[in-house]
């Protein structure tokens, strides 16, 4: 079918969060003409979910002796030695500025009674430097302040419109975009240049703290654009998901870590501590090694769950210093300052996606990456905890300033409608809650070569349907990407950060102190 309709703009940004956002205030304000698109309602993705915080040492307000060297050796040490040292080096040096920056915006960090910014700590990090807003709602604070800022410069927003396909010209550059609008309308923009910032891939599982739309598009988007994949297996478990029962699926509430950096402790149901004697930094251990005890410890007691105690707290102090969380137990029946929490690990963050400079270049022209979408090398094998709303600001910002540069020595480019009705035509598609069980059983904590060929087998290759709908665009990326993480979890037979191989349960250093990548042909297989 021919699109129905047409825009065009010199840039189109996938995504609402805190990258896309930020990327396109700041390429508005370099003179560009900006599209921002969504296939949901602006605001609906992850980031107004983010809790804990924007880890950042402020030159103002850090705690005596933490350095931006501090925070770099954190990152590092969390990332299992996958991480680039002079990407991690850029983006926590750039933190400061990029905080200020938001906060010119209007974003209101929480403040101690001395009026100075409140600081907290979480899993990995050696030093109080957490920033917070509204006690465990930073994402949402930092989601309505660019919301604001992108309404008050008028910046073009497209709600429920889902991306399709990027479209490239013959020589294989970015020529721009199909989509289908909210009523699976096919269209184009025309654009030289296409930002994914589309968040990440939580919906491969049964459970996951992630939004309903996390369901991994920019990642397919990119690899069916030409682009590679890297990391794509270090898939990170955040330990303290809300545990509502063993049938709840889909979304699950996140107990923020930020509640063990203020003295929770993790017990199992017999009443006994889960990191006692697992990490020198027990409860506030990286959040892989905590996730993984924790799922061990299930495992030997042959449990669904573990319980948080933070009752040292009390009501009271609880229900202010985390808000968020104490009305979602509360809602779930359970009173976090008289009784422990029931949780559970569960899928929380991609630390790998689409292979992008810190500047968000991915190795086609004209196509860029920011946010969890993109693996900028941040995060290597396991990100540190609040280091993602960070690399969202930064890259964000770094990315639109990219496109604006690159696109000074574009020549004008035309959407050939042709190449276009092409590629919308058969794509194939798995069933949704299948590949989910089959992800959630074999690709989670704990991978097998066995189980992992199981669920590529499970999966299937799909069955080949127009991509016609946003719920079968949904389908056609989750079961592309679903393939493309089966590979490289198989891929790497060590144990390292987030990927625990149970067949290979050591840390290989010597084979596979290296990224894995994905490109199409190898992930259709
Ligand atoms: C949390 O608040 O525990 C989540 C923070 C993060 O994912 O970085």
């Amino acid at each position: 079918s021919d699109p129905r309709w047409e825009a065009r703009a010199d840039l189109v940004v996938v995504g609402t969060g805190v990258a896309g956002l930020t990327a396109a205030l700041t390429a508005v304000e370099l003179g560009l003409r900006v599209l921002v698109v969504t296939k949901a309602g602006p605001g609906d993705g992850n980031t107004r979910h983010a809790q804990g915080g924007v880890a950042v040492v402020l030159p103002a307000a850090h705690e005596p002796g933490d350095t931006v060297q501090r925070h770099a050796q954190d990152t590092h040490a969390a990332g299992a030695g996958l991480c680039a040292e002079d990407v991690v080096e850029q983006i926590v040096t750039q933190g400061p500025d990029a905080v200020e920056r938001l906060r010119r915006e209007g974003a209101r960090f929480d403040t101690g009674t001395d009026g100075t910014l409140a600081r907290t700590r979480e899993g990995g990090h050696s030093a109080f430097r957490i920033l917070r807003a509204g006690g465990d709602a930073t994402g949402a604070e930092v989601e309505r302040a660019l919301l604001a800022a992108v309404r008050d410069r008028s910046v073009a927003v497209l709600t429920g419109h889902i991306a399709v396909d990027v479209l490239r010209t013959p020589g294989g550059e970015v020529a721009g975009l199909a989509l289908l609008d909210e009523s699976a309308v096919p269209g184009l923009v025309g654009a030289p240049a296409v930002l994914l910032a589309t968040g990440g891939l939580g919906q491969l599982y049964q459970a996951t703290s992630n939004a309903e739309g996390a369901t991994g598009d920019g990642l397919a988007l990119a690899l069916r654009a030409g682009a590679s994949l890297a990391d794509i297996e270090f898939v990170q478990f955040h330990p303290t998901v809300l545990f509502t029962g063993p049938d709840a699926l889909g979304r699950r509430p996140l107990v923020t870590e930020a509640v063990r950096g203020e003295g929770g402790v993790l017990v199992d149901l017999r009443g006994e501590r889960v990191m006692a004697g697992v990490h020198p930094l027990a409860d506030l251990a990286p959040r892989d090694v905590v996730s993984a005890a924790v799922t061990r410890r299930m495992a030997e007691t042959g449990t669904d769950h573990v319980l948080l105690d933070a009752t040292h707290l009390g009501p009271e102090a609880f229900a202010r210093r985390f808000p968020t969380v104490y009305a979602m137990c509360v809602a779930a029946g359970v009173n976090p300052g008289h009784e422990p929490i029931p949780v559970a690990p569960a899928a929380h963050f991609a630390c790998g996606g689409v292979l992008a400079s810190i500047d968000g270049r991915t190795e086609v022209r004209g196509l860029y990456a920011a946010g969890e979408v993109a693996r900028t090398g941040l995060h290597g094998a396991n990100r540190l905890a609040s280091n993602s709303l960070l690399e969202g600001l930064v890259v964000g910002e770094r990315a639109a300033r990219a496109a604006a540069a690159d696109l000074r020595d574009r020549a004008p480019v035309s959407v050939d409608a042709a190449v276009w009705q092409r590629r919308l035509t058969a794509v194939p598609i798995a069933d949704r809650t299948v590949l989910q069980r089959a992800m959630s059983r074999h690709a989670g904590i704990g991978r097998t070569a066995t189980g992992l060929a199981e669920a590529a087998d499970t999966i299937g290759p799909g069955r080949p349907r127009p991509v016609d709908s946003a719920q079968a665009v949904e389908d056609a990326a989750l079961t592309l990407v679903a393939h493309a993480l089966l590979g490289a979890a198989a891929e790497r037979r060590e144990t390292r950060g987030c990927h625990v191989r149970t067949d290979f349960p050591a840390l290989d250093d010597l084979a596979w102190c290296r990224s894995t990548t994905v490109r199409l042909d190898a992930a259709t297989g």
